[in-house]
């Protein structure tokens, strides 16, 4: 398991960044295959020659952005189950219960209204909080919905890790030789433009977890950072030191999700499903 891919955003940016700006008139070398644009050759420049100099631009094909993208979705780690997940194809009619339907269409109207403000939010650092003591409510699938959205609509550089993925990295990476180093863990997911931290409130509290919790959020909180969270507790009742809760009150809007199952409803259709087949 890897939660950063062994290269940062920065690295990766930085990187593309070297690639980047051919000087003018430098025609890139490179072999062409059929599905290849045939301006740029792949290469994602396109050359020009105006008033007797050379120029190179970005080529219309959109190749660059296309690999901007995939660096941007490859950095986000978003679980393969919940990577064509959106705002707009989140759905409220699987929830059975009238209440439910109502919480989630008023969860999801403010969530639309976040995202439509994120500058504003950006800003302030004002992340989301999502919670239900409910299992299988539709936290993790609405973190991951809004990720893409945040990475597709607006472009922005989004993490997503479970709260054991992130302590896990940070104790594998004390007994290693090789890969990222605890500080650069603690330093990338402390700079992510936008950090989701999904099932929060879990671990079992030992003074080095709270330790590094606290690093990850405070870094966030003094340079206004959004992080997202899902959590089966309410904030209040999260056994974090205050260090870490108030921080967390304070630059989140709290919304709490469905006391409903989606997941109870997708294994009762599996096993009506199993039945049918078993019954013909
Ligand atoms: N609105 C929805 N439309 C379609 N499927 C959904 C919806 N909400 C949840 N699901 C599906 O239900 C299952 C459980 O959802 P999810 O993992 O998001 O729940 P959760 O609240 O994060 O659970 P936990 O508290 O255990 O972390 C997933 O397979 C998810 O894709
Ligand atoms: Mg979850
Ligand atoms: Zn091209």
């Amino acid at each position: 398991m890897e939660l950063l891919t062994g290269q940062t955003e920065t690295e990766q940016t930085g990187k593309a960044l070297a690639q980047e700006n051919p000087p003018a008139g430098l025609k890139m070398r490179s072999t062409s295959t059929a599905s290849e644009c045939p301006i740029c050759r792949g290469t994602g420049w396109a050359f020009y020659d105006e008033n007797g100099y050379s120029y190179a631009r970005e080529c219309d094909c959109g190749i660059r952005k296309r690999e901007a993208l995939g660096k941007k979705l490859k950095f986000a780690n978003i679980p393969d189950a919940f990577s064509d997940v959106r705002m707009e194809n989140f759905r409220h009619d699987i929830y059975r219960r009238q209440d439910s339907q109502m919480v989630i269409t008023k969860d999801c109207k403010a969530i639309n209204w976040w995202i439509d403000g994120i500058e504003k939010m950006k800003a302030q650092g004002m992340g989301l909080y999502l919670y239900s003591d409910t299992k299988g409510s539709g936290k993790t699938r609405m973190a991951a919905s809004i990720a893409n959205d945040l990475i597709y609509r607006c472009g922005l550089s989004v993490k997503f890790a479970t709260s054991v993925q992130i302590l896990n990295e940070i104790r594998a990476s004390w007994n290693r030789e090789e890969g990222m180093t605890e500080h650069q863990l603690l330093d990338d997911l402390s700079k992510a433009e936008i950090l989701v931290i999904d099932d929060f409130g879990i671990e079992r509290i030992k003074d080095w977890i709270e330790e590094k919790l606290y690093h990850i959020i405070n870094s966030r909180y003094i340079n206004r950072l959004i992080t997202i969270y899902t959590s089966n507790l309410p904030i209040e009742r999260l056994e974090y030191d205050d260090r870490i809760t108030n921080r967390i009150k304070e630059r989140s809007f709290p919304l709490m999700f469905p006391a409903e199952s989606v997941r109870d409803y997708i294994a009762e259709d599996n096993f009506a499903c199993l039945k049918a087949v078993m019954a013909s």
